[in-house]
């Protein structure tokens, strides 16, 4: 295991004003977002999506890293360059989705198991030879009345454990992302407790299974009342949630944290990583503020995608127009990730 270079690529990927694009949808998943558009569910349609994103000009001066699929990875531009290519040219590191989904978790009705650890070695090394410098695996934890429960919370800690530490054996950054999930009529409160489980719990198997800390990342959900709770809280309620529930959790050798949408609209997610960067400012604290041990940042699919999807619609001609949009929530983020993102910036960009 190289520690340097795990240690040098997980900073990369936190740097100052950057975080993460996740396009790293399997083809189930995006072909049922391209259906809802009408777009046709076809490979080649896929590959120009993924085109448009990753050729987006001046897409790496806020994102440091771009998660991709088994299919992606291996695609090219109309042109015949490497998607590969295309990213490390642009000054963004690539990586990829090693897990192979969520599965129905046997004797735990409502839950789900994540899978994809048989194999994993040597799909890592072939991943790494591609030029992959990080992997992503997500578990899905649901809230109901009676889960998650304990079985399922450490099995998939278990999982995510196990991969990281074969990911840091085969010189890929790991990316953690353990997802509470959003639906339901839940509190905030009860996001709060359960997510806290949660982390307690895949903290304590990845020191188990002897993960470098200062060498992953950790991708969670933000802290949020259920998506049909009456009560829905304020940006700084989010924010202050957040930000308590991690404290308490990830250790402080974890050099970042980067967060998934999750179904946030674009304008949320990036008001409420705003709010926890200009609260909790990471590294360099001023005066009467506490700094946040690690760096907060994103690493979203939808919140950055969504507004460029619609916009393409399958369409050559749209492809300019959905650029725009796509740069445009990038630098939301990129500025919320510093605490410098305000709504205004969406009214300049409606203009
Ligand atoms: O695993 C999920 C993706 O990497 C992040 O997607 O931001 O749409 O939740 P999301």
């Amino acid at each position: 295991m190289n520690v340097q270079k795990l240690i040098e690529t997980a900073k990369m990927l936190v740097a100052d004003n950057k975080g993460l694009l996740a396009i790293d949808e399997s083809i189930p998943t995006c072909n049922k977002r391209f259906a809802k558009l009408g777009i046709p569910q076809t490979e080649e349609y896929r590959r120009a999506y993924r085109e448009l994103i990753i050729t987006t000009p001046s897409l790496g001066e806020s994102i440091s890293g771009v998660i991709l699929y088994d299919e992606t990875i291996r695609q090219q531009k109309k042109d015949g360059t490497p998607f590969m290519q295309v990213i490390t040219n642009a000054g963004m590191i690539p990586g990829i989705k090693v897990d192979i989904g969520a599965k129905a978790m046997a004797g735990h009705p409502g839950e789900k198991i994540t899978e994809g650890l048989d194999g994993l070695r040597d799909r890592l090394q072939s991943y790494a030879q591609m030029g992959a410098r990080f992997a992503k695996w997500r578990a899905v934890l649901t809230i109901g009345s009676s889960i998650p429960s304990r079985g399922c919370i450490e099995a998939n800690a278990q999982a995510l454990a196990r991969y990281a530490a074969l990911c840091q054996e085969a010189g890929l950054v790991p990316i953690v992302e353990p997802e509470v999930l959003m639906d339901g009529a839940h509190t905030l409160s009860r996001c709060s407790e359960v997510t806290e489980a949660v982390l307690q719990t895949v903290f304590n198997r990845l020191y188990r299974q002897r993960v470098l800390l200062e060498g992953m990342l950790l991708k969670p959900n933000m802290v949020l009342p259920g998506s049909t709770c009456p009560q829905q809280e304020s940006v700084d309620a989010i924010a202050d949630a957040t930000v308590q529930c991690l404290l308490r959790t990830v250790p402080a050798a974890v050099p970042g944290i980067a967060f998934l949408s999750g179904g946030q609209s674009g304008e949320l997610a990036s008001a409420r990583l705003n709010a926890m960067n200009l609260k909790f400012k990471s590294r360099s604290p001023t005066v009467g503020q506490s700094p946040s041990p690690w760096a907060l940042t994103f690493s979203f699919g939808r919140a950055i995608q969504q507004p460029a999807l619609e916009l393409w619609h399958g369409k050559e001609s749209n492809v300019l127009a959905a650029q725009q949009a796509l740069l445009h929530r990038a630098q939301c983020n990129g500025a919320a990730r510093q605490g410098a993102y305000n709504a205004a910036m969406e009214w300049t960009a409606a203009a």
